[in-house]
C-alpha cells in the first residue's frame, strides 16, 4: 500500500519526477555547450564575433549547466526519492517547501544561462555567478536541507542509511563553500569584488574548487551509488562497515586537499606540500568505496550481459577508480609540473566527468525513472544499449585524445636547446594540438548524441506509463 492515509500518498514523488526529467534536459543542454565549445577550441572561427557566443562566455555556461544544472538537479532529485524511501517517511516540509526547492533552483540556473553569456561573473571558476543569484541559491539550499534533515528526523528507523550520510555530507559541505567563498562586496546589481585578496583569494577558491568536486561532483554522487547499486543489482552492499569507514576517510581527508590546485604559485610551499599529501591519502578511501561498489555486484555478474544499466554502473565505478588514481598522480608536485596547465587537466575532469559521474546518473535514472512514471522498464531497452556503446567510445576518444595532447604540449614546453633557449614556439605547440582538438569534438558529439538518446527515452516513458507510482520497498541493505 502507498499511501500514509486514504488521501495522502506515502511519499512525495512529484518533486522526485521533476527534478530527474530536468536533469535529462540540462545535461543536454549544458553537453551541447560543452561540443560547441570544443568546436571552437578547433576552429576559433566559429564563435562568428558575437560576444555572447565566445569561448570564453560558453566555457562557463558549459561548467556552471553540467555541474549545477545537470549534476546539481540529480543530485537534488535523487537524494529526495532515497532519503524517503530509506526513512519510510514523506518529505519533510509538506508540497510547498520541495516545489520551493524545484522551482528556485530552477530560476537560479535560468540566470546562469541569461547573466553567463552577457558577461556577468564575479570571474571565480565554478562560481561565476553574481551576487543576487548567489543569494537566491543559498535560500534555496537552506529549504533543501530542512526538506531533507527534516525527512530524516521523522524517520521510521532509528538507522540512518549510509547513502543519506553522504547526500547530508554533500548538502553541508556545499552549503559551507558556497557561503565562504562568494563573500563579496557588490558595487552594483551585477558587479561585486571578493572580500578575499591575492593570495588568500586563490586559497579560498580552490578550498571552494576542490571540494566542489569533492563533494558534489563525488561525495554527492557515492550517495546515489549507495542506494542504486545495491538495488539494480538486486544485492547488498558488499561491506556496510566499510561503507562507514569510506565515509568519514573520506570526507575527512578531501576538505585539506585543494592546494594542489596551486602548486608552483605564491602559496607558501608547505600548504602545497600539504595539499599533495592528503592527495595522496586521499587514494585509499577513494579505491575503498569503488571496490565496496564493485563487490556489491558479486553474484549479479552475469547481469552484466543482459542490463545495460548494470554496464553504466560498472563502468561508472571503473571510472571513478581511474580518475582518482590519476588524480592522486597528478597531485605531486614533480607530475604536477608536467600536467598542470595542459590539456592532461582536462581529460582527467572529463574522466571523472563523464565517467562516473555521467554514467551513475545516467543508470541510476535509467532505473529510477521507470519506477516514477508506474512502468517496469524504460521504453526501450535497446536504446539504452546503444547510449551505452555511442557514450563509451566516446568518452574513450575525448580522454584519450586529450592525454595524448596534455603530455606532448607539457614535453614541448619545457623541451630547451643546448644554449637554453626554448625548443618550440607555443603557437607550435597550439598546431600540433589541433588534430586532438577534432578528436575530442567527435567524442564529445558521441556523448551528446547518448544524452539525446536518453532525452528520447525518457520522454516515450513518461507518455507510455501512468503517474504515480509504484511503491518500492525499503532499503534493507546489510552486509
Ligand atoms: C558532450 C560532452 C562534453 C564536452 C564536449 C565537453 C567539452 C568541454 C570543453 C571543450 C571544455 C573546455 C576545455 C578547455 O578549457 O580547454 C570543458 C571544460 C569542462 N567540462 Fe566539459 N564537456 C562535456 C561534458 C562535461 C560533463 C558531463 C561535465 C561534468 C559533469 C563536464 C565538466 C567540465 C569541467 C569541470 C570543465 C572545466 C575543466 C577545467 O577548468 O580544468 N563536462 N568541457
Ligand atoms: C583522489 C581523488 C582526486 C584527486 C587527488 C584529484 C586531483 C586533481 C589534481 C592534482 C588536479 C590538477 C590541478 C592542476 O594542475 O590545476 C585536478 C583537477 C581537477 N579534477 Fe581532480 N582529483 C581527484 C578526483 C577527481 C574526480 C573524481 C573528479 C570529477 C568527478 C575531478 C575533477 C577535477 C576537476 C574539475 C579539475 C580541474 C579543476 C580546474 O583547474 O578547473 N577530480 N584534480
Amino acid at each position: 500500500m502507498n499511501t500514509a492515509n486514504n488521501s495522502v500518498p506515502m511519499y512525495n514523488d512529484k518533486v522526485v519526477r521533476q527534478f530527474a526529467v530536468t536533469t535529462v534536459v540540462w545535461g543536454a543542454i549544458g553537453m551541447l555547450v560543452g561540443v560547441i565549445a570544443a568546436a571552437q577550441l578547433a576552429w576559433p572561427e566559429l564563435n562568428f564575433g558575437i560576444p555572447w557566443f565566445s569561448y570564453g562566455r560558453l566555457r562557463p555556461l558549459h561548467t556552471n549547466g553540467v555541474i549545477f544544472a545537470f549534476g546539481g538537479s540529480a543530485l537534488i532529485g535523487t537524494s529526495l526519492y532515497v532519503v524517503q524511501r530509506t526513512c519510510q517517511a514523506r518529505l519533510f516540509g509538506g508540497n510547498g517547501l520541495p516545489a520551493f526547492v524545484f522551482w528556485g533552483w530552477q530560476l537560479a540556473l535560468v540566470g546562469a544561462v541569461i547573466t553567463l553569456p552577457m558577461g556577468l561573473t564575479s570571474s571565480k571558476e565554478y562560481a561565476e555567478l553574481e551576487w543576487p543569484i548567489d543569494i537566491l541559491i543559498t535560500v534555496v539550499w537552506i529549504a533543501y536541507a530542512i526538506v531533507f534533515f527534516g525527512t530524516i528526523a521523522r524517520r521510521k528507523m532509528s538507522h540512518i542509511y549510509v547513502a543519506n550520510w553522504f547526500y547530508g555530507a554533500f548538502i553541508i559541505a556545499i552549503a559551507l563553500l558556497h557561503v565562504g567563498n562568494n563573500v563579496e562586496l557588490p558595487v552594483g546589481w551585477f558587479k561585486s569584488y571578493s572580500a578575499y585578496a591575492g593570495v588568500q583569494d586563490a586559497m579560498v577558491q580552490w578550498w571552494y574548487g576542490h571540494n566542489a568536486v569533492g563533494f558534489l561532483l563525488t561525495a554527492g554522487f557515492l550517495g546515489m551509488m549507495y542506494y542504486f547499486i545495491p538495488k539494480a543489482a538486486q544485492r547488498p552492499i558488499y561491506s556496510y562497515r566499510l561503507s562507514i569507514v569510506h565515509f568519514w576517510a573520506l570526507i575527512f581527508t578531501y576538505m585539506w586537499a585543494g592546494p594542489h590546485h596551486l602548486h608552483y604559485t605564491a602559496l607558501p610551499d608547505w600548504t602545497q606540500s600539504v595539499g599533495m599529501v592528503f592527495s595522496i591519502i586521499l587514494l585509499a578511501p577513494s579505491w575503498g568505496g569503488m571496490i565496496n561498489g564493485i563487490m556489491t555486484l558479486s553474484g549479479a555478474w552475469h547481469k552484466l550481459r543482459t542490463d545495460p544499466i548494470i554496464r553504466f554502473m560498472v563502468v561508472s565505478l571503473s571510472f571513478y577508480g581511474m580518475a582518482t588514481f590519476e588524480g592522486s598522480l597528478l597531485s605531486i608536485k614533480t607530475m604536477n609540473a608536467l600536467s598542470h596547465y595542459t590539456d592532461w587537466t582536462i581529460g582527467h575532469v572529463h574522466s571523472g566527468a563523464l565517467g562516473w559521474v555521467g554514467f551513475i546518473t545516467m543508470g541510476s535514472l535509467y532505473w529510477l525513472i521507470p519506477r516514477l512514471y508506474g512502468r517496469t522498464s524504460m521504453y526501450s531497452t535497446r536504446a539504452i544499449e546503444l547510449h551505452f556503446w555511442i557514450s563509451t567510445l566516446g568518452i574513450v576518444l575525448y580522454i584519450a585524445s586529450m592525454w595524448i595532447a596534455g603530455v606532448m604540449q607539457g614535453l614541448m614546453w619545457r623541451a630547451v636547446n643546448d644554449d637554453g633557449t626554448l625548443t618550440y614556439a607555443f603557437v607550435e605547440g597550439v598546431k600540433a594540438t589541433y588534430p586532438f582538438y577534432v578528436v575530442r569534438l567527435v567524442g564529445g558529439l558521441m556523448y551528446l548524441s547518448g544524452m539525446l538518446i536518453m532525452l528520447w527515452n525518457v520522454i516515450k516513458t513518461m507518455n507510455a506509463g501512468r503517474a504515480p507510482v509504484v511503491s518500492v520497498p525499503p532499503m534493507v541493505a546489510h552486509a
